[in-house]
């Protein structure tokens, strides 16, 4: 597996248009009332990242060089990421701990290799040569992807509820 960032591409348009599929194909939300809302979905979990944090938007491809998953991270947690999830300060406090933050997904024929875990790797090692002090993310404590992040580090530090959802937000110190 090849790991380079949306910055260091040279096919910006195409990953670009390879990840959204990915990003779709993997989200628990499948239907929108519309364009506006798709698109508001959208730039909330994937575009905010791609088009500030270019240096920490990981794309991995294949042998053949096809794009098997992404990881959209921020070296640290912005005004913009609680206005665009407002839920999040009830985590703002913990959050000093772990200032940057991640969204990974592979594509369904690519999961369970191992492949998750090597990319997480390389965007922890980034942040290390910058000095990032931690990193989290948030899910829901049900769902399978908590064994994924649990297995390479990441703790729980908080949990809240959102509706009849329960939040964890699982940080990892580096
Ligand atoms: C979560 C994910 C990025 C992990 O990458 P990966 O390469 O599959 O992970 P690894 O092979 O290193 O580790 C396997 C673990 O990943 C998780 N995983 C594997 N397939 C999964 C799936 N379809 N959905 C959720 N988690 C999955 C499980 O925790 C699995 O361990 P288990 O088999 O004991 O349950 C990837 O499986 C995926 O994209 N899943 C669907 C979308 C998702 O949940 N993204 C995270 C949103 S917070």
């Amino acid at each position: 597996m090849q790991i380079h960032s949306l910055s260091e591409s040279t096919s910006h348009r195409a990953e670009l248009e390879a990840t959204e599929q990915i990003f779709f194909e993997s989200s628990s939300k499948k239907t929108f009332s519309g364009e506006e809302e798709r698109l508001r979905f959208l730039q909330r979990y994937f575009g905010v990242y791609a088009e500030q944090d270019p240096d920490w938007f990981l794309i991995a491809r294949g042998a053949t060089n096809q794009v098997l998953g992404y990881l959209a991270g921020a070296p640290e947690t912005r005004n913009e990421h609680f206005i665009l999830n407002p839920y999040l300060e009830e985590f703002r406090q913990v959050m000093g701990h772990y200032p940057a933050h991640l969204h990974i997904n592979f594509s369904p024929e690519a999961r369970g290799l191992g492949l998750g875990s090597l990319l997480l790797v390389e965007f922890e090692r980034r942040l290390k040569s910058h000095s990032i002090p931690g990193v989290h993310l948030v899910t829901g404590a049900t769902e399978r992807n908590v064994g994924f992040y649990n297995k390479n580090g990441y703790l729980e530090a908080s949990r809240i509820r959102v509706g009849s959802t329960e939040l964890v937000l699982l940080g990892k110190r580096l």
